[in-house]
């Protein structure tokens, strides 16, 4: 027995890191999971190596920047797996740059990817969280099942960091949208929380090269490690075990809640 039998997953950034952890450990415990990323082949990637594992998933290249395409994204999941009960919001970018050489397009283009694709997913799966626990509500007085929103925000958020405005803003009004909604939907059963990782090495935090958009000058790699109690960087399936506990029904209690996964980092 899987401990997310019978459950339909919808999990964005999927194609790589975390959500490419998440998906698979979603998989291998009984969900269907629709594998969400923005680039196609890394999605399908996934989608593979969750089916040669005897896993059942599909693939979704949709940009949810775009709400059109987000409820599109879950009417295709719905009516392909039959319905949606867990959604995984984790899909994410970095492009870090010291304050005063921030500009308008990259604010725009980090708080689009991190918080309106989060906005977007959450609102298209209303009509499959909320409005199907409202009709049981009516039809045997309470939901039948606790349903799940998971949020991804960062300890970056919660300590601060330099060169990272874009993106702590982002991770921190993730933070605000997760305690809303929390209470929003606690009535029907749908729990919301977030996980916060630390320094989970993924290409956004590998070391970063001469041009590159994403990663992480390896000075500050080595000063992370320093700071991170378990004294290791974390992998993607720490944070995809955290994602799982928060999805699974051991969590059904559990709402509100910014789990930081980051091996006592100091600051988170
Ligand atoms: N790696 C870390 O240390 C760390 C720390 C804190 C928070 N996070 C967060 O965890 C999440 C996953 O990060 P990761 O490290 O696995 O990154 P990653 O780059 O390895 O994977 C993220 C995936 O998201 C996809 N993506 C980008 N834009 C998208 C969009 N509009 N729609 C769907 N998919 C899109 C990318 O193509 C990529 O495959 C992000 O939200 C990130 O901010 C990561």
């Amino acid at each position: 027995m899987g401990r997310l039998d019978d459950r339909v997953a919808v999990i964005t950034g999927a194609g790589r890191g975390i959500g490419r952890a998440t998906a698979e450990r979603f998989a291998a415990e009984g969900a269907a999971v629709v594998v969400n990323d923005v680039d196609p082949d890394p999605a399908e990637e996934t989608v593979k190596a969750i089916e040669n594992a005897g896993g059942r998933a599909m693939a979704s290249s949709h940009d949810t920047v775009n709400l059109e395409a987000a409820r599109e994204m879950f009417a295709q999941a719905a009516e392909d797996l039959g319905k949606v009960d867990i959604l995984v919001n984790n899909a994410g970018i970095t492009r870090d740059k010291t304050f005063h050489n921030m500009t308008d397009e990259l604010w725009d283009f980090v708080l689009d990817v991190n918080l309106k694709t989060a906005f977007h997913c959450s609102l298209a799966a209303m009509p499959y969280m909320r409005e199907a626990a409202k009709q049981e509500m009516q039809a045997q007085g309470a939901p039948a099942y606790h349903r799940k929103i998971t949020f991804t925000t960062s300890v970056a958020a919660l300590a601060g960091n330099s060169g990272q405005a874009n993106y702590t803003a982002a991770k921190g009004a993730i933070i605000a949208l997760t305690r809303t909604l929390a209470r929003e939907l606690g009535p029907f059963r749908i729990n919301v929380n977030a996980v916060a990782p630390g320094f989970i090495e993924t290409r956004l935090t590998a070391a970063k090269q001469e041009g590159e958009d994403v990663g992480i000058p390896e000075p500050v790699r080595q000063m992370a490690l320093m700071l991170i109690a378990l004294q290791r960087y974390g992998q993607p399936a720490d944070v995809a075990n955290a994602h799982l506990f928060l999805a699974s029904s051991e969590a059904d209690y559990v709402s509100g809640v910014i789990l930081p996964v980051a091996g006592g980092q100091l600051g988170a």
